[in-house]
């Protein structure tokens, strides 16, 4: 296991009704902007929660957060949220809303362009304090300090993360996330099943809990994710789902182990060209980058068809084929596609072109071990094209 430091300051407020409970957490009198997305919040009741919650408080609203946030409308609410003296953001939405908001209260503050946050990871020395009710569980933003922004004009989609970005607190109210369409409760089981995998589909580092804590998610999402998406109001399956999604991505599975994140680093590249679901796009990646790194990769391959799908029979390469066979059936059973040709406007020189992306930003040597080069990025993407 290799050295770690390890905080979340993130307060989880899970469970029914828990959003009333915001107002134990922000002090009466607060200016507090609520920003949101196209309009689900407004017709599943969360709105009417929020506000209710917030009666003690001066409220500044800003709606029309996009999915895949874009850097123009954010900037629209830094503007309004300067102007308006606020003092605390709460976002209240998915991933979307919840990495918008980051950027705007990293803005807020900020000195000098604000797309460098984005751009050049230029570090903040403030930002403004965030809360967060989650809607959609999938992406773990409610509790870490990543955020995800889009820049149309340029076709960019960059992460940043600061320690200043955990939000201070995040209310995980199961019955909020039942209004949400199939296609989106499918998504975040992906999306949370892959960012388990980064963390763990490297290489073994003697991190024995750590495997355990990944495997026991994997099994979970692999238990509740279609049990979910059956039955949208079955309580405790959408609430070990949730659970399941905030625990793959607060921090705790990545301690001590190396990581991945090569497919999410392709993945964005897939979603800035052409607007595929951000989930779609690791679903449409990852089995493939796990066959081309397989060498690398064959300790935690062999470890992972066993001990999540209790492969024991057959030859190492074919229980390997086993495993990547397996999940690329999960996923699609989920209905995400895992090839990229089944997406229409996807074009043929894509391979090339997300190599060459990957390339210009100098991201050159991706992967727990730094192996995954533009050239290896093409071999990915190229079995991926195959019909
Ligand atoms: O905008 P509204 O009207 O709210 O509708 C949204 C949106 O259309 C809808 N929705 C959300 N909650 C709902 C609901 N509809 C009905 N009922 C509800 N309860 O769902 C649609 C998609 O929302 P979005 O927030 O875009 O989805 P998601 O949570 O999957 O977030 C995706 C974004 O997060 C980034 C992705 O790249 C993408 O930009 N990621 C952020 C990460 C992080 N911060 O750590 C890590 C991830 O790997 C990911 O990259
Ligand atoms: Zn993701």
């Amino acid at each position: 296991m290799t050295n770690f430091e390890y905080r979340n300051p993130t307060k989880i407020l899970f469970g029914k009704g828990q959003i009333a409970s915001i107002a134990k957490e922000i002090a009466p009198g607060t200016k507090v902007m609520v920003t949101y997305g196209g309009g689900s919040i407004k017709s599943n009741g969360v709105y009417e929660q929020t506000m209710a919650a917030l009666s003690g408080c001066t409220v500044v609203e800003f709606g029309g957060i996009e999915p895949n946030p874009e850097y123009e409308t954010l900037m629209k609410a830094v503007r309004l949220g300067r102007a308006e003296k606020v003092e605390l953001l709460l976002a209240v939405g998915g991933g979307s809303v919840l990495d918008g908001t980051k950027f705007i209260a990293a803005a807020i503050p900020f000195e000098g362009e604000e797309w460098d946050i984005v751009r050049k990871g230029a570090p903040l020395e403030r930002s403004m304090p965030i809360g967060s009710i989650l809607t959609l569980p999938a992406t773990g933003s409610e509790s870490n300090a990543f955020a995800v922004i889009s820049r149309r004009e340029t076709s960019e989609k960059l992460a940043f993360a600061s320690d200043h970005s955990y939000p201070q607190f995040a209310v995980l109210d199961p019955e909020t996330t039942f209004s949400l369409p199939p296609r989106q409760v499918a998504n975040g089981v992906v999306d949370a099943f892959v960012h388990t995998m980064e963390q763990y589909m490297t290489f073994p580092a003697k991190a024995e809990l750590n495997d355990r804590f990944a495997e026991g998610i994997l099994q979970t999402l692999l238990e509740v994710g279609p049990r979910t998406l059956a039955n949208p109001e079955e309580y405790d399956a959408r609430a070990t789902f949730v659970w399941s999604a905030t625990l793959a991505l607060n921090g705790l599975i990545g301690c001590g182990v190396p990581q991945d994140w090569a497919t999410h680093m392709i993945g964005h590249e897939l979603t800035a060209l052409y607007g595929i679901d951000h989930a779609r796009t690791l679903a449409a990646v990852a089995p493939h980058l796990w066959r081309v790194c397989q060498e690398g990769k064959a300790a935690k391959l062999l470890q992972y068809a066993e001990r999540v799908w209790g492969i024991k029979d057959g030859s190492a390469a074919e229980r390997m084929e086993a495993g990547i066979r397996k999940t690329e059936e999960f996923f699609e059973a989920m209905g995400l596609p895992t090839k990229l040709s089944k997406y229409e406007n996807v074009q043929a020189g894509t391979a090339q072109e997300v190599a060459a992306r990957l390339e210009g930003r100098g991201f050159k040597k991706l992967g727990e071990r730094g192996e995954v080069t533009p050239a290896l990025v093409e071999q990915i993407l190229a079995r991926s094209l195959a019909a």
